[in-house]
């Protein structure tokens, strides 16, 4: 089953929780939300305070993508606002395994994030822990950003590991998510897309109609 999942990076902040009701309208079940920290990425966004926000507006799945350095002493503050999936970037956990058990620990899903150069062997020893593998198809740190291209042997690589192992793993992308690649990123591999600026035009309100014209370019 595919299924998109927009990132909140690119609404209007300014009345969010609209911005959210939109998407779900539309049919979204998964609200992707970006955590940035100046310190692992260069840009800041948003915290636990805004989890907790927007939990009682839904019941959809809210996956939690931790850019930030040290992770594991924000895991239980995201966990409590209602976090459903957390993932976390390994160059920023010095025990990669400790932290995908913290994670569960505290009822959430874990996922492990690779940047366009993070080698997949970091899977090597957790894959069969983990609940998603996030592959980023831009540098992290800002929407709007151009897809890189490698990102789908990547995709096409984890895809056969997730499908040797037997469970049910979520493979998520994220980062340049358009109408017009996201046919060949699904043959690639994916089924869980990230969408920021597709469907939240920068400072632009949302439109139901760009969910659906990436839906239907599936
Ligand atoms: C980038 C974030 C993405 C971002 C994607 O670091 O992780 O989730 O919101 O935005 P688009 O879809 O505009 O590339
Ligand atoms: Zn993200």
């Amino acid at each position: 089953m595919y299924r998109i999942a927009p990132s909140i990076l690119s609404a209007n902040f300014a009345k969010l929780g609209e911005e959210i009701t939109n998407v779900l309208d539309s049919g979204a079940d998964i609200i992707h939300f970006d955590v940035m920290d100046n310190h692992y990425v260069p840009n800041l966004t948003i915290g636990p305070l805004v989890c907790e926000a927007i939990r009682p507006l839904t019941k959809a799945t809210i996956d939690v993508h931790l850019m930030v350095e040290p992770v594991d002493r924000i895991v239980p503050d995201f966990a409590k606002a209602g976090a459903d999936i957390i993932s976390f970037h390994p160059e920023a956990s010095n025990h990669i395994d400790r932290t995908i058990g913290l994670i569960k620990e505290q009822g959430c899903k874990a996922g492990l994030v690779f940047n366009p150069a993070t080698p997949l062997s970091y899977l090597d020893h957790v894959l069969d822990k983990l609940d998603l593998v996030l592959i980023m198809s831009v540098n992290p740190g800002f929407g709007g950003q151009k897809f890189i291209p490698e990102a789908l042997n990547k995709l096409t690589e984890v895809r056969k590991r997730i499908d040797a192992s037997g469970k049910d793993i979520l493979l998520e992308i994220d980062g340049g998510v358009k109408a017009d690649n996201i046919a060949e990123i699904a043959r690639a591999g994916a089924d869980t897309f990230v969408a920021g600026s597709a469907i939240y035009g920068a400072g632009k309100d949302s439109d139901p109609h760009r969910y659906d014209t990436i839906i239907a370019a599936m």
